[in-house]
């Protein structure tokens, strides 16, 4: 799998996205989403494509846990390492791996969490993830899950083309549910957020908009161009339902 990212497209990215995001919505989001998903008794968290951080340092000032990020591109662990502290270093690890073969202990989180990167796993891998995924948590641990999914296979060719040259390989929310069940996990929420996604993505387009000349004292005008054409065209998307945000909880109840 090809790393799509080069260090300055991360940081032309983050400037739309926020300080330590790399997916829309900031803390905001991450608050409503962590309420949602009632969590406690949260010690050991696995982040898995943690991006640029601010979520895995989240998930120690939430949760005082002890957290491992692990993503797939150099640059965002780089990033992330230079920007964190020696206090925050002992509390929160970044890991540069590929979610497909990186191991960890078996029966040792409480919690792994992924958003907006599983998308990039084709299909005849995913059972290995979940099956990895099952036995790195402990038993009565959690897994949650923001993702995108498809809800039919006809669509417009910006479409097509969007996820040709994303890379994207998005299931439909019965098949990943059924996984998961297949997997051992069972389900304890399912929810359908492609409405609240819509709504992020225009707040941070609006605010982007607004920061143009600063933006530019950067990146360049294509670059900001190329950046408001991708969420304009995620916007459309998801407003007709083209893709569909979906947050997942499941357990692990056995060894
Ligand atoms: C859209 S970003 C989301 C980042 C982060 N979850 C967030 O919400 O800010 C997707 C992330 O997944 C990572 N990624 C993609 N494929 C991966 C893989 N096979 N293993 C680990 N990380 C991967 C990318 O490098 C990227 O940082």
């Amino acid at each position: 799998m090809k790393n799509r990212y080069s260090r300055k497209s991360i940081l032309c990215s983050e400037k739309y996205y926020g300080r330590g995001f790399h997916s829309p919505g900031g803390y905001e989001v991450l608050d409503l989403l962590f309420k949602t998903l009632e969590l406690d008794n949260i010690e050991n968290v696995l982040e898995v494509g943690s991006g640029l951080g601010a979520t895995t340092h989240y998930f120690n000032k939430y949760f005082g846990a002890q957290v491992i990020g692990l993503d797939l591109s150099q640059d965002m662990v780089d990033i992330c390492k230079e920007r964190q502290t020696s206090d925050e270093s002992k509390k929160v690890e970044f890991i540069q791996g590929d979610l497909r073969f990186t191991e960890f202990n078996k029966n040792h989180f409480d919690l792994i969490w992924t958003r907006e990167t599983l998308l990039y796993i084709p299909e005849n891998e995913r059972k290995k993830v979940w099956n990895n995924f099952y036995s790195f948590l402990k038993p009565g641990g959690t897994l949650a899950i923001l993702e995108w999914c498809r809800e039919r296979e006809s669509v417009p060719d910006e479409v097509v083309e969007y996820r040709k040259t994303s890379n994207h390989h998005d299931q439909y929310p019965h098949e990943l549910l059924s996984d998961l069940g297949n997997s051992g996990f069972t389900i304890f929420l399912f929810k359908d957020l492609t409405n609240l996604y819509v709504q992020i993505l225009k707040d941070g387009l609006n605010i982007l908009q607004k920061m143009e000349n600063e933006f530019k004292k950067d990146f360049t005008v294509e670059e900001f161009k190329a950046l408001v054409e991708r969420v304009e065209l995620k916007i459309r998307a998801f407003t007709r339902r083209d893709f569909i945000m979906t947050l997942v909880k499941a357990k692990k109840y056995n060894n």
